[in-house]
């Protein structure tokens, strides 16, 4: 393929100015009524909440404590997404002349907020965390003899992903208990009961940045630096090696995914980072222990690239990803976790204070997140949702797990004043 558009000037996107916000990509014709992106650019103020809030088509009516379940597009997003389904019904074949481009854009957008050691050979470009997950299980070479370790707090897609590689190698998958009580959890404690829990012939740990199903964020560089000495002297096929499924810390914690110490990440980037719909990544820097699964269409080759799915995409959303990090880098990462730790810890404070409800989520900013998980005395959590949106107007969620809490999560779409909203409604339930 010979693309349009060099590659030096698309590979630049990546690192726009938040005064190019919505800029990038090949210039293809605006679809009516759309706001161009220079309009986008001179209409958003980054350091102002009132105008973030504004770029999100999210009825303004509702109070969304579970926008992070799935994207709504903020205007850059949108805007390019529109531009690229321009270009591709105006003339698909010519416009698809970009996509090596295209995608090397979004692999090196995301490789850069990643964090300054990962190399966008080493991202694999994904439709979400699932599939992230599932390409590395499928991979994975183990065998008979070999050990998996999870947790008991993790999703069920990671568990599903865990048994189909047990059936395919022959190695077993067992699940550790990292906590009792979610409130009281403790960083130290998680780590020990999970070295304890290690065999010497366990070749993967899988683990969930933060639980969806408490809101417990887990130490995950301690538990590395734990790995690291444990695997200090192995040959790299007997080590230890970490996959984590980061999908509700991507976005939400303001920390390089490279410093977390882990061997392979998988995240959407259609959750907290507020991406386009169907995009996500695996990040990998232990390539060689696994195979590629699915064919790549990805040029030129590297893992991450290989890692690809290939095959014909909704690509308006692929391409559409350099946008969501640079609007995300716009209104700054330690600002955003500041912002989303500022209103969970209110929600928390408050919600300990009403007789009927118990938090289930760590006070501890250290170890929690975005997410705030609850259980009411009189209420199921159904119910509370119900209730919450019918009489309220609060978008609240369900935590999908045998033991179903109630889930709130403030995040850049959410206000303080919303907090208090909720703590007013959940104290009248
Ligand atoms: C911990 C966890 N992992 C993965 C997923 C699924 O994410 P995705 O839609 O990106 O596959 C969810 C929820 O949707 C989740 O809570």
């Amino acid at each position: 393929m010979e693309p349009s558009v060099s590659r030096r000037t698309l590979l630049g996107t990546s690192l726009l100015t938040p005064a190019l916000v919505g800029c990038t990509g090949p210039v293809a014709p605006d679809p009516a009524g759309a706001p161009s992106d220079a309009e986008s650019a001179a209409a958003f103020d980054p350091q102002d909440w009132d105008s973030v809030r504004a770029q999100f088509p999210l009825q303004a009516d509702l109070l969304h404590f579970a926008a992070f379940q799935l994207a709504a597009h903020p205007r850059p997003v949108r805007t390019a997404i529109d531009r690229h389904r321009a270009g591709l019904d105006a003339d698909t074949t010519g416009y698809l002349d970009n996509d090596v481009d295209l995608e090397e854009a979004a692999r090196a957008a995301a490789a850069d907020y990643l964090g300054s050691s990962a190399k966008p050979d080493d991202v694999a470009l994904t439709d979400s965390t699932t599939m992230g997950m599932g390409l590395l299980c499928a991979g994975l070479r183990l065998g008979r003899g070999h050990d998996v370790l999870t947790s008991e707090h993790d999703f069920f897609g990671t568990y599903d992903a865990l048994g189909k590689l047990a059936s395919r190698t022959g190695a077993s998958v067992r699940r550790v208990r990292l906590y009792d009580e979610p409130a009281t959890a403790n960083a130290g404690d998680i780590v020990t009961r999970l070295r304890d829990a290690l065999r010497p012939r366990t070749r993967l740990v899988v683990l969930t940045w933060v639980h969806s199903s408490t809101g417990v964020r887990l130490p995950i560089s301690r538990i590395s630096a734990m790995l690291a000495e444990r695997n200090a002297g192995r040959a790299p096929a007997e080590r230890t090696l970490l996959l984590v499924d980061g999908i509700h810390g991507f976005g939400a914690v303001d920390q390089d995914v490279t410093d977390l110490g882990c061997d392979f990440f998988t995240s959407g980037i259609h959750k907290w980072m507020f991406g386009p719909r169907g995009t996500g990544l695996l990040w990998g820097r232990a390539w060689d222990a696994a195979a590629p699964v699915l064919p790549s269409f990805s040029m030129p080759e590297g893992p991450g690239r290989l890692a690809t799915p290939g095959g014909y995409h909704s690509f308006e959303h692929r391409w559409a990803v350099p946008e969501a990090f640079t609007f995300h880098r716009a209104i700054g990462r330690a600002r955003i976790a500041r912002r989303i730790t500022e209103q969970a810890t209110q929600l928390k404070a408050g919600l300990a204070e009403i007789p009927a409800v118990t938090v289930i989520t760590p006070a501890d900013p250290e170890l929690s997140a975005g997410l705030v998980m609850c259980s009411h005395d009189r209420l199921a959590p159904f119910e509370a949702v119900r209730r919450l949106r019918a009489e309220h107007r609060i978008v609240a969620s369900i935590t999908p797990y045998d033991d179903p809490y109630l889930r709130l999560a403030p995040s850049i779409v959410t206000t303080p004043e919303e907090v208090d909203t909720v703590l007013t409604a959940m104290a009248a339930l």
